[in-house]
């Protein structure tokens, strides 16, 4: 098969971790944009995309590409696509649409507009017009306009790909999936010692960084993708690319957990139970004050609170006490935690080796690093 067009999509900042990723995948022409990656490839390189990365929200496939005048070339253009190489007159689909520079007044429009130009070929074709479904299309279809150029992509993951399958328990403050992944790949822990989440809430940080180590692919638990609903769903190509899997029986390291929360603890027990990372996870409710390392070097990596549910004095205060825990507790360690609040941050006392920018969903966070040396140095 000929090579395909693909974007990738990501958070900001994460554009080059998901860049080597596709590479290391077979992914060719790689090309980074805003919050996005372009790539070629075959299907089986879409598959591929989609079960393996962990840095990517969602994979979409460019089907067409055009320029127009005005809304009826946009209309006729559209309608050229031969969607019924995808989708029955009885499948239904939807449209979104994101534009800039361009001469509709709104996306909605212009989404209305192509959505007509799809349902009229069917209607010309079969005399049935599909149905749209906004909340679960069979082809979920997005047009990215920029001026008078438009491009048109089928969404090949359905549910953002952050959404792994093993989350059966939300935390109302959890990280997501691809950001957890991230930090740990960030910090460079590739499995050769002890990885610990001293405030591990419902335990992303710890299931993602247990997932790079097994080497379980991202899409391992995952039910669905949104390719399996096309007409040209290739079944055994599919199977082929999940059996590319090389997943590890063991690590030699440990995983483990805490929080002070015996609600959240609740939740990592429940996702990590999900993940079948019990023999690997060990979960404890302790503080923060009251932990430390079974063996060094290890390595922490956490998400402390931001303080949206404290005042100033108290926040400055917590994140003063986290400070003291790494310098009292964990000498000999590294620790790397994400959080967006720059004034607390200072009270941790300790000079960051390392700070990069990551963004937590819309919040810009800062990660750093801090090298725990024993005694004063
Ligand atoms: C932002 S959440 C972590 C979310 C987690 N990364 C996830 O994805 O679910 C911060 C967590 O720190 C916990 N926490 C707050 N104070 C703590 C303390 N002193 N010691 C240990 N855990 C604490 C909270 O209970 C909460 O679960």
């Amino acid at each position: 098969m000929d090579s395909e067009k693909f974007v990738a999509k990501t958070y900001a900042g994460l554009e080059e971790l998901l860049k080597d990723e596709l590479v290391a995948l077979g992914a060719t022409n790689c090309q980074i944009g805003t919050r996005a990656v372009e790539f070629e490839g075959d299907m089986a390189m879409m598959y591929r995309a989609n079960y393996f990365c962990r840095y990517a929200l969602r994979i979409l496939w460019q089907v067409q590409e055009f320029t127009f005048r005005d809304n009826k070339q946009f209309y006729e253009q559209i309608f050229k696509f031969p969607a019924e190489r995808l989708m029955d007159a009885d499948n239904t689909l939807a449209f979104s649409v994101t534009m800039s520079g361009s001469m509709f007044r709104t996306p909605l429009f212009a989404a209305q507009l192509a959505k007509d130009a799809v349902c009229d070929r069917f209607r010309d074709k079969f005399d049935q017009r599909p149905s749209v479904d906004k909340e679960s299309p069979d082809v979920q279809f997005h047009i990215h306009i920029y001026n008078n150029h438009a491009a048109l992509f089928l969404d090949s993951s359905g549910e953002s790909l952050h959404k792994r399958g093993y989350r059966v328990s939300t935390h109302p403050a959890q990280i997501s999936e691809v950001v957890a992944a991230a930090m740990v790949k960030l910090s460079g822990w590739h499995g050769e010692c002890d990885l610990i989440d001293p405030m591990c809430g419902s335990g992303t940080i710890l299931i993602e960084a247990a997932m790079q180590a097994l080497n379980i692919p991202a899409g391992f638990f995952r039910e669905h993708y949104g390719f399996e609903r096309w007409k040209n769903f290739d079944r055994r190509l599919w199977q082929r690319v999940t059996d590319e899997a090389d997943i590890h029986d063991d690590v030699p390291v440990n995983f483990y957990g805490s929080d002070i929360s015996a609600r959240f603890l609740g939740m990592a027990e429940a996702n990590v139970k999900a993940a079948r990372l019990g023999d690997f996870i060990r979960l404890f409710r302790k503080a923060m004050r009251d932990t430390q390392p079974k063996r060094t070097p290890a390595t922490l990596i956490f998400n402390p609170p931001y303080g949206e549910r404290l005042d100033m004095e108290e926040i400055d205060e917590f994140y003063k006490e986290i400070g003291d825990t790494l310098k009292q507790n964990y000498a000999g360690c590294t620790a790397f935690l994400i959080s967006s609040n720059i004034q607390a941050i200072k009270h941790i006392g300790l000079h960051p080796s390392k700070k990069t920018t990551l963004f937590n969903g819309a919040l810009e966070c800062k990660f750093l690093r801090y090298d725990l040396y024993a005694g004063k140095r």
